[in-house]
């Protein structure tokens, strides 16, 4: 296994095996109304959303995870059928790792085989910034075809590039190429934060590019600070096992980025909230304070180690779920999500 290769398998494992998570589950602070006079038939709900103009039969998105090594193969084999088994959207993990040695693409390309309604293509953000516009244009046009991609998503992870040992904190410039980038590539482009949430600064900026999508990656779920420092300190590496510890809960929370990035784009480009999603009820969290979708990592990564029987009867359950917390509230649709009003106790958050 080359560097990459293993740093992303140590990353897999440290998730699945470490405390890897913020120290508070920001989903926690947002409540949903009950009505015990729902007046509706739970099985007449209807939980299908539009996404970049195609349907999605429930709210969710199987988060970027992995790709790049043998296991991820099977990782991503399992959760592309589950996507597909309940048609809704699913990205993969950074694909530098198959630009790097094509002998990889396959690890990610097998969620080509299975009819996915929305799959996402995935580069970091630091490396478009190191490659410069036209390479990253001719590497963006081969991880879209590596996986036959519907969207790309550029992953915003300056906090794990800066803690981690290897990390390439190159931000000067980012902006600039995201502008460029989301006005060539013909289809639409996410920007993701991973874990450190997006302020309303930034998505102002962010809303006056042609991206089409903002997935916020919140604080309160996987910490790549965390996982980083688990790694330094395997790694006897002092100075980042330092490091990563001290940021391991820095960021925005994934409610509270909702809310900053909902505010500076009026509500006008669609947002996935991922950070912490753990259930069927923090999704419905999510979309009543207005999200498109939410995005599901961690969670979903432990299932597809175990089965394909396991990952899909996973994301059945969060399924159901979705259906309880909106019957429980009397709402039949995904669009009246928008409507509810649920209560969100904001903790000391500093300055958005
Ligand atoms: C093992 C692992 C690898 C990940 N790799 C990537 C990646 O390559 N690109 C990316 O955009 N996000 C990556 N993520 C971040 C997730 O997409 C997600 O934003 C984050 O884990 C928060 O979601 P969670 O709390 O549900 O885990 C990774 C997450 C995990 C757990």
């Amino acid at each position: 296994m080359n560097k990459i290769e293993s740093r992303k398998d140590e990353h897999v494992q440290i998730a699945l095996e470490k405390n890897v998570t913020s120290i508070h589950n920001y989903w926690d602070d947002v409540e949903l109304p009950h009505n015990a006079l729902p007046e509706l038939n739970m099985y007449n709900i209807d939980i299908s959303t539009k996404l970049f103009n195609k349907t999605l039969e429930a709210p969710i998105v199987i988060a970027a995870m992995t790709g790049g090594y043998d296991l991820a193969k099977e990782i991503n084999e399992r959760l592309g059928y589950a996507a597909s088994n309940f048609q809704i959207a699913m990205g993969v993990g950074s694909q530098r790792a198959a630009l790097e040695n094509t002998q990889l693409r396959e690890t990610y390309s097998v969620i080509k085989d299975f009819d996915i309604p929305i799959r996402i293509a995935n580069i970091g953000a630091s490396q478009i910034v190191l490659w410069g516009y036209k390479k990253s244009l001719r590497c963006i046009e081969d991880i879209i075809s590596m996986i036959d991609a519907h969207a790309l998503a550029i992953c915003l992870n300056f906090l794990q590039e800066v803690v981690q040992p290897e990390g390439e904190p190159h931000a000067e410039g980012c902006f600039q190429q995201i502008q460029q980038l989301a006005d060539a590539i013909d289809i639409p482009v996410i920007i993701k934060e991973s874990g450190a949430g997006i302020s309303y600064d930034v998505a102002l900026r962010l809303s006056k590019t042609n991206i089409a999508g903002i997935d916020v990656g919140g604080k309160g779920g996987t910490s790549f600070a965390a996982i980083e420092h688990h790694r330094a300190k395997k790694h006897s590496d002092y100075l980042h096992a330092r490091c990563s510890e001290t940021f391991w809960n820095w960021g925005i929370s994934t409610p509270q980025s909702i809310i900053n990035a909902g505010k500076a784009t009026n509500w006008k480009i669609p947002l996935i909230a991922t950070g912490g999603i753990r259930h069927g009820l923090d999704v419905a969290k999510a979309l009543s304070m207005g999200s498109r979708c939410a995005g599901i990592a961690r969670v979903l990564l432990q299932h597809s180690t175990k089965s394909k029987q396991a990952t899909v009867q996973e994301i059945e359950t969060i399924i159901k779920e979705i259906r309880t917390s909106m019957f429980l509230m009397g709402i039949n649709s995904i669009e009246k999500m928008k409507e509810v009003s649920y209560g969100f106790r904001k903790r000391d958050e500093g300055i958005q």
